[in-house]
């Protein structure tokens, strides 16, 4: 099987494979400077949380070799700004903020403009590198908590898709298949912009790894009848409390599983876990356009003048969440502990 790889440094360029388009089309779009990446990462061209990490660092490097100055400090300067046009693309996903700041955080450290342009492109490959490893380690955790037999329930697109390769929820489920542990696959559809029907059911055809599309409404159902065994999904970002931002949608399957007594699991990398927040209530969430409800595919689907209300993500709290999986292990609540100590144990 060949691995999906939705970002590729090549020939001085950013190559992304346009998840707008998928999955009916597979074409690869590219960013020639880092305004386009920006785009990219605005159009949802690359989406989910790792991988809009990868884009950004990509990005920051792009910003080196185009902006010039003669001055050091001003050269700085101007990256920093860069960098805050780059994490302004999108709010929620902390991953993107995470990697822009470990970019211009290592710039400041270089002598030259000549070395922090060299030192941030190969900076940029190491974090799409690291991040595939990570995910596969997230996966060798993770498999574990795979039933053999039963079901496991996913959310959104937290596959390779999502990543630099891999996936990180998706990976999970990855590994307990090439585990040789048999279960069935349930996605959900994820309305408004179908990541789950578009992108999943996508990677799971790619993967081997037989699933069932549902409606997001069906969950509950499917629960109270004992047909999901565990639900797992990705995160954009976690508080200190182990609150948990993701995919719109996500805190009503966590409340549906505790209430049918199913263990609901997250996994991410630490990159994603913002420590600087207490809990879920200070993450910003993304509002996405009204035409994204009101319409579909150009079409008008709601009458005319009908409001519509986007929110992006959601937050569940901690309390809904019985694990959450990380590079560096298991993490069990009390999370204000186990993530502090999988934080440190990451760095
Ligand atoms: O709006 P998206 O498609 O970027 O949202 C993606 C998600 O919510 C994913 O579940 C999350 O980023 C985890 S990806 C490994």
């Amino acid at each position: 099987m060949s691995e999906i790889r939705p970002i590729e440094w090549a020939n001085g360029t950013l190559r992304l494979l346009d998840q707008t388009l998928l999955p009916s089309q597979e074409v690869i779009v590219e960013a020639h400077g880092y305004l386009e990446a920006v785009d990219a990462i605005k159009t949802m061209r690359v989406r989910g949380a790792p991988a809009i990490g990868v884009t950004a660092a990509y990005a920051v490097a792009m910003a080196a070799r185009e902006l010039d100055s003669p001055d050091r400090d001003r050269f700085l300067q101007r990256l920093a700004e860069a960098g805050a046009v780059i994490k302004a693309a999108r709010p929620t996903a902390v991953n993107l903020m995470w990697a822009v700041d470990r970019m211009v955080a290592l710039a400041n450290t270089q002598s030259g403009i000549a070395d922090i342009r060299e030192r941030l492109m190969s900076e940029a490959i190491t974090i799409e590198k690291e991040d595939e490893a990570i995910n596969r380690k997230m996966g060798s955790h993770g498999k574990e908590l795979m039933p053999d037999g039963g079901s496991v329930l996913t959310h959104c697109n937290a596959g390779a898709l999502a990543t630099a390769a891999f996936g990180t929820a998706v990976g999970v489920i990855r590994a307990g298949w090439e585990d040789g542990k048999r279960f069935k696959v349930f996605n959900t559809e994820t309305r408004p912009f179908l990541q789950g029907a578009r992108l999943t059911a996508w990677e799971f055809k790619q993967l081997g790894i037989p699933s069932t599309l549902i409606v997001d409404s069906a969950a509950g159902m499917l629960m109270r009848r004992g047909e999901i065994g565990c639900v797992i999904t990705g995160a954009d970002r976690i508080a200190a409390n182990g609150d948990t931002a993701n995919k719109i949608g996500t805190y009503t399957l966590a409340v549906l599983a505790k209430e049918n007594g199913i263990p609901f699991y997250v996994a991410a990398p630490i990159s994603t876990v913002d420590l600087s927040l207490s809990n879920g209530d200070e993450i910003e969430i993304e509002q996405r356009s009204q035409t994204e409800v009101t319409e579909f595919r150009g079409v008008r689907i709601a009458p005319d003048g009908v409001e519509a209300l986007n929110p992006g993500f959601d937050v569940t709290p901690a309390r809904y969440v019985s694990a959450i999986i990380t590079e560096a292990g298991v993490a069990r609540p009390p999370y204000t502990d186990s993530l502090a100590l999988a934080a440190k144990a990451a760095r």
